[in-house]
C-alpha cells in the first residue's frame, strides 16, 4: 500500500509522465503504454498502434466496433446514413466515439494534418478526461486530471520537413520532391474535416 501511495503521488507531482511509469487505475498498478484507464477503474489494452477503447464492460478496437451507448456495433453494418446513440445526441461513427454511454468525443487526425484522409488509420479517438476529451499521444488523465506527455520518440519527418535521399515523412504525409506534404493539399477530395 505505501508503495502504490508513492507511484501515485510521484505521477501527481510530475507534470511529465515518462511512458514507462507505472500509473494507478484504481486499485490496480499498470504501464500506461500498454493500456489505457478508463473511468479510473477499467483497463483495456493497446495493442502497436491500436488503442482499444473502452464499451460497456467490453474493450473493442476502432477497426472492427463502434460503441453505441454501451453496446459495441460492427463496423460492417454501419452505413453511410447510419447514426449511433450516446445517450441523449446521435453521432456518425466517422466522427465521434461515445464514451461512458453519453459523452462523446471527436476524432483528431494524425500529427501534421488538418484534415483527416477517409479511412480510420490516420485518425484516433481523444479520451474522455472529467468533462474534457484529450488526445492521448499528448496528454494523460491522472485523477481526472491533463497531464502533458512528452513528445513520442518518432524518426519520422514532420509536416514541411525537408530530407536527402530516401524519403523518411510521417505516415500520412505525403513526400514530394525534397519536402513531406499534406496529401489532402493534392487529394482534397479523399480528405475530410474533422471537428475540433
Ligand atoms: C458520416 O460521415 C461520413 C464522412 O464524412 C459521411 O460520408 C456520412 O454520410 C456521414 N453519415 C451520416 C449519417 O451523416
Amino acid at each position: 500500500m505505501a508503495r502504490l501511495s508513492s507511484v501515485v503521488l510521484a505521477a501527481l507531482l510530475s507534470t511529465i509522465v515518462t511512458a514507462t511509469d507505472l500509473a494507478a487505475c484504481g486499485d490496480a498498478q499498470y504501464d500506461p503504454s500498454k493500456d489505457t484507464c478508463f473511468d479510473n477503474n477499467f483497463l483495456c489494452p493497446i495493442d502497436g498502434e491500436v488503442r482499444e477503447l473502452r464499451c460497456g464492460d467490453a474493450c473493442y478496437s476502432l477497426d472492427q466496433f463502434s460503441c453505441s451507448n454501451t453496446a459495441l456495433v460492427d463496423n460492417a453494418v454501419i452505413g453511410l446514413d447510419t447514426l449511433l446513440d450516446c445517450g441523449d445526441k446521435r453521432f456518425n461513427s466517422t466522427d465521434y466515439v461515445c464514451h461512458d454511454g453519453d459523452f462523446l468525443c471527436p476524432f483528431v487526425c494524425i500529427d501534421g494534418l488538418s484534415r483527416c484522409l477517409t479511412g480510420t488509420f490516420d485518425r484516433r479517438a481523444t479520451l474522455r478526461c472529467a468533462d474534457a476529451c484529450y488526445d492521448p499521444v499528448k496528454f494523460s488523465c491522472i485523477d481526472d486530471e491533463l497531464h502533458g506527455l512528452p513528445p513520442p520518440n518518432t524518426n519520422c519527418l514532420p509536416l514541411g520537413g525537408t530530407f536527402m535521399g530516401a524519403p523518411t515523412c510521417c505516415p500520412g504525409l505525403l513526400a514530394v520532391a525534397d519536402h513531406c506534404r499534406d496529401f489532402c493539399d493534392f487529394s482534397p477530395q479523399l480528405c475530410s474535416e474533422v471537428p475540433g
